[in-house]
């Protein structure tokens, strides 16, 4: 493989294909997660490439590209393939280089020895976070993807289906007729009660699951905000930082309770907190104290806001792609009957579960991360020093017109096995790539699947809005101001 600097697009070249360390197919049979299709019809592509580099246009003196990542990110971003696979932004005197090809991209998530977790998103998503899994570095992520691998086993699937299908129910069984519902709201209840149940075996009380989730916002709303400040503001006490520094230690104090409880012998449970405790006791190698909280608190945040996102994301596009969404009600007619949606229909949801696909192209819940390169490196044809700042986009690759014709559309049909096969190997990363690509992507696409099945076998929706819904500004992407209205069916 050759590099150059230069201006010319990007390809899709063959990398090597490293697996993520994820287990075996965890659906039941004939149920196919659209990308494994894809990806199982593309392995024999291959070809060498030349990859360039650029630097992005409209940067102001010693702010660089902050404006237009600040008013309008989306816009910004999709605009930089134009200049190279690998393009420089400048935010004030940093320097940052999108990853903008697959198959370049590939090379550098598969590569995460070289290109390690860190840089803006992870530093401040640390804060959060601690050292827990999706933010920890290379050095330490090996032994605890293995620490907590168990808690995804595929074999574990059926029963936390059950438990989401019960959640589900939970929620639905409080909507009224003719009511109206913030969309992100609902999506936030449901993901939360899900991730307790079957992570901790535990029912959060009302107050505490309504408070978790206004804390769980906050700081995902801070992360993005202080990755565009300067450090100093960020110790200033104005009121957004101290909600941001209240909702990181009212989150922690939670998980901590969490812990507490289950750790007293109370939880008597499989799930995600027993196989971390059990992982504790596991000698010399266990996790520490410190470690289990980081990892519940990691996986609390990450199985909450993205799953919330995407449920968000699929519901507005139901009210808004009237013809596609009276497929998805005759499906849901035809396969659950005015039940709620069970692990044992997954296989008959194929047009919910290409529905949820598509959402998670256009709007992609993870919309930006960021790499330290750990030791000198050259990436196509750019010399990067150790400490250089690599960010990729999922959104910026699943709008790529080259990539997927005519982006803007959502067309659930791209992912019919016959058309899936023409998307390019490596362009869709919804859930990243490599050993470090998301643990939780089955658990997902199973919960977001039984959610919007069971939603819309019983319910109708229509917006309730009146105006154009648009991304706001946090670390996930999650749609502003989305106000439905439910009519009941069944
Ligand atoms: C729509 C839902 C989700 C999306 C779009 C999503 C997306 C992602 C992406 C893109 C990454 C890789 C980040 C990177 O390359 O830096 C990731 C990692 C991760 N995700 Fe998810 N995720 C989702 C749901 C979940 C759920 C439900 C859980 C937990 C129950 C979870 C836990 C994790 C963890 C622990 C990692 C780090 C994995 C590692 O580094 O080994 N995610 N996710």
């Amino acid at each position: 493989m050759t590099e150059q600097e230069g201006t010319a697009q990007g390809g899709t070249p063959r990398a090597d294909d490293r697996a993520a360390p994820s287990g075996t197919a965890p659906y039941p049979a004939g149920y196919r997660s659209h990308a494994s299709v894809y990806r199982e019809k593309r392995t024999e592509q291959s070809g060498d490439h030349v990859f360039c580099s650029g630097t992005a246009a409209g940067a102001a003196p010693l702010i660089g590209h902050l404006p237009q990542l600040v008013t309008d990110p989306w816009t910004f971003l999709t605009s930089l393939p134009a200049y190279g696979d690998l393009v420089t932004v400048r935010i004030g005197p940093s320097r940052l280089h999108m990853v903008c090809d697959p198959g370049l991209l590939h090379q550098v998530l598969v590569d995460d020895r070289t290109f390690d977790k860190g840089g803006p998103l992870f530093d401040k998503a640390r804060e959060v976070l601690g050292d827990g899994l999706p933010a920890c570095p290379h050095a330490r992520h090996r032994r605890l993807r293995r620490l907590v691998q168990p808690a995804f086993h595929p074999g574990r699937m059926p029963g936390y289906a059950r438990l989401m299908s019960e959640q589900i129910a939970h929620v639905m069984d409080h909507w009224r007729d003719d009511q109206p519902v913030d969309a992100l709201a609902v999506a936030h209840e449901i993901a939360t009660g899900i991730a307790t149940s079957t992570m901790f075996s535990t029912q959060l009380d009302a107050v505490t699951m309504a408070e978790t989730r206004r804390c769980v916002q906050i700081a995902m709303a801070g992360i993005y905000r202080r990755l565009l400040t300067p450090g100093l503001l960020e110790r200033l006490p104005t009121p957004a930082n101290r909600s941001y520094d209240r909702a990181r230690a009212q989150l922690h104090r939670t998980v901590d309770r969490i812990v507490d409880r289950a750790g007293n012998g109370r939880g008597g449970y499989e799930d995600l907190l027993t196989i971390l405790i059990d992982a504790g006791s596991a000698g010399p190698d266990g996790l520490t104290r410190r470690e289990m909280t980081d990892q519940v608190v990691s996986f609390f945040v990450s199985g909450i806001t993205s799953v919330a996102s995407a449920l968000a994301w699929a519901l507005h596009l139901v009210t808004e792609q009237r013809e596609i969404a009276e497929g998805l009600y005759a499906e849901a007619d035809a396969v659950v009957g005015g039940r709620v949606a069970a692990y044992e229909d997954l296989p008959r949801l194929d047009l919910t579960r290409r529905f949820l696909t598509e959402t998670v192209r256009l709007y992609p819940p993870g919309w930006i991360f960021t790499r330290r390169v750990s030791s000198d490196t050259r990436l196509a044809g750019r010399l990067l020093p150790a400490g250089s700042v690599l960010a990729y986009s999922p959104y910026v690759l699943h709008r790529r017109p080259d990539l997927f014709p005519r982006p803007e559309r959502f067309d659930p049909g791209r992912w019919l096995p016959d058309r899936a096969t023409a998307v390019p190997q490596h362009a869709y990363v919804p859930f990243g790539a490599g050993p470090r690509k998301c643990i939780g992507e089955a658990f997902t696409l199973t919960q977001a699947t039984l959610a919007l099945a069971s939603i819309t076998s019983r319910w109708k929706l229509s917006s309730a809005g009146g105006h154009a819904v648009r991304p706001a500004l946090r670390a996930t992407l999650v749609p502003r101001r989305l106000h439905l209205r439910l009519h009941r069916r069944h």
